[in-house]
């Protein structure tokens, strides 16, 4: 009876059987195991394939979808704790699993701020934290009309649900730019945010662990930069960042965890505006892109800190283990990705490579790599090459 099956006490004998169920199964699962088997912590995965990132490296996968409450029922019995790989469960199926008497971390109320962009914004207007101003909007007339109080075009538009990596995401000069947007919207059932269009001076993020008792680890705030919507590059800690703005954006990223009730990573994307505030973006409630330096580069990574949070261990240091350390995505390019191993692993010995055992497609994320040191520059070009090369581009981009 998986139904109701007793979560189990992890730490009476936590080898017997799985500790944790994680709902997906990509890389952020993927790179959740490595964490896991350093700390001797079982993992449970439910994945969309039996060849998924994460499927490949957990033995124990399920294979079903996360709009499935009797895959979830299954995946989650007998686990101390259920966690994620990403937004993608129903808010309705997190709470009949919550009926079941199984406890996920995040909770379902936490979640849906990352899972519906109009709740988050509410959310941190609630909170007092800054946001681009915003306006729900539901025709191309409300959007002009709104335009006046955004600051006036352009404007950016945003599915409330669905989006990731910049899908979901339309920059318009004018109204008459705003059909795709309900277009995409009404096809997966979302609304339209219609937001000011932020002159950001760079894009930072934050993540910090929280566990159930409370307690707070916060990473260095970071620099991310993106390109085509997708994520390329982060840099830690964000160069040249006021230490005053740096705290505040911590600040932030502390009084959200708390305020929502956050369990697990809470990753804050920000916008630094050239007026040196910081605004937010967005929300992650999982281990995310911006945090992936910290597996190299922090004392204790962002998927560790996950795990420990989720199963309300003590957290480990966020504190970072080099002056600088840049973490460059590789992106499908060329088909054959590990002819890049030669050089690239020769050429920089010191060099850190994650790849994800995805198949290349051009522009998806299949790894990243990482470099540290005491020299920002060196390290960047150090983490561009190596992903150039994997990408088959010629060109170093720092
Ligand atoms: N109000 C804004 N003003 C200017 N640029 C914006 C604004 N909102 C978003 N952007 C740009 O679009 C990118 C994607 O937006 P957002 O993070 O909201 O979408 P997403 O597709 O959900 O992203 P993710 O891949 O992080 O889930 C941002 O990183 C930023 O570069
Ligand atoms: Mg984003």
């Amino acid at each position: 009876m998986t139904a109701t099956a007793p979560a189990r006490e992890l730490w009476s004998s936590p080898v017997d059987g799985p500790a944790v169920a994680v709902v997906g199964g990509g890389q952020l699962a993927r790179m959740m195991q490595q964490a896991a088997m350093a700390l001797g912590v079982p993992l449970r995965l439910l994945a969309e394939g039996p060849d998924t990132s994460a499927a490949q490296v957990v033995p124990d996968a399920l294979v079903g979808s996360p709009a499935d409450l009797d895959a979830l029922r299954a995946v989650a019995a007998g686990c101390a704790v259920v966690t994620f790989d990403h937004e993608h469960v129903p808010a309705a199926h997190l709470e009949a699993l919550r009926t079941d008497g199984v406890v996920c971390r995040p909770g379902p109320e936490a979640l849906l701020h990352a899972q519906d962009k109009l709740v988050m914004r509410r959310g941190l207007g609630g909170l007092g934290v800054a946001c681009p101003a915003w306006r729900l909007v539901d025709t191309p007339a409300a959007v002009e009309r709104s335009a006046p109080d955004l600051g006036g075009f352009p404007l950016v538009l945003k599915s409330t649900r669905g989006g990731y990596d910049g899908k979901g995401v339309w920059v318009i000069d004018s109204a008459s730019g705003a059909g795709p947007a309900f277009a995409a919207a009404a096809g997966s059932g979302a609304q339209v945010l219609a937001e000011a269009y932020v002159d950001f001076a760079r894009e930072l993020a934050v993540c910090v662990a929280r566990s159930p008792s409370g307690q707070t680890a916060v990473y260095p705030v970071v620099e991310s930069v993106q390109r085509d919507g997708v994520c390329r590059e982060v840099v830690a800690p964000a160069p040249g960042l006021d230490p005053e703005l740096a705290l505040a954006a911590q600040q932030v990223a502390l009084t959200i965890a708390g305020g929502l009730d956050v369990t697990g990573i809470l990753a804050v994307e920000l916008f630094e505006t050239s007026a040196g505030a910081v605004l937010v973006n967005e929300l992650a409630m999982r281990p995310h892109n911006t945090g992936h330096w910290s597996i190299d580069g922090a004392v204790t990574s962002q998927f560790e800190n996950h795990l420990r949070a989720v199963l309300d261990l003590p957290l480990g240091s966020p504190r970072a283990r080099a002056p600088w350390t840049v973490m460059v995505n590789v992106l499908g390019g060329v088909e054959e990705l590990y002819a890049g191993y030669p050089h690239v692993l020769a050429r920089d010995p010191a060099l850190r490579v994650h790849l994800y055992g995805k198949s290349v497609r051009p522009g998806r994320k299949v790894g990243h790599v990482t470099a540290y040191g005491d020299d920002l520059d060196q390290v960047r070009a150090r983490a561009w090459h190596a992903a150039a090369w994997f990408n088959g581009t010629e060109e170093d981009n720092a």
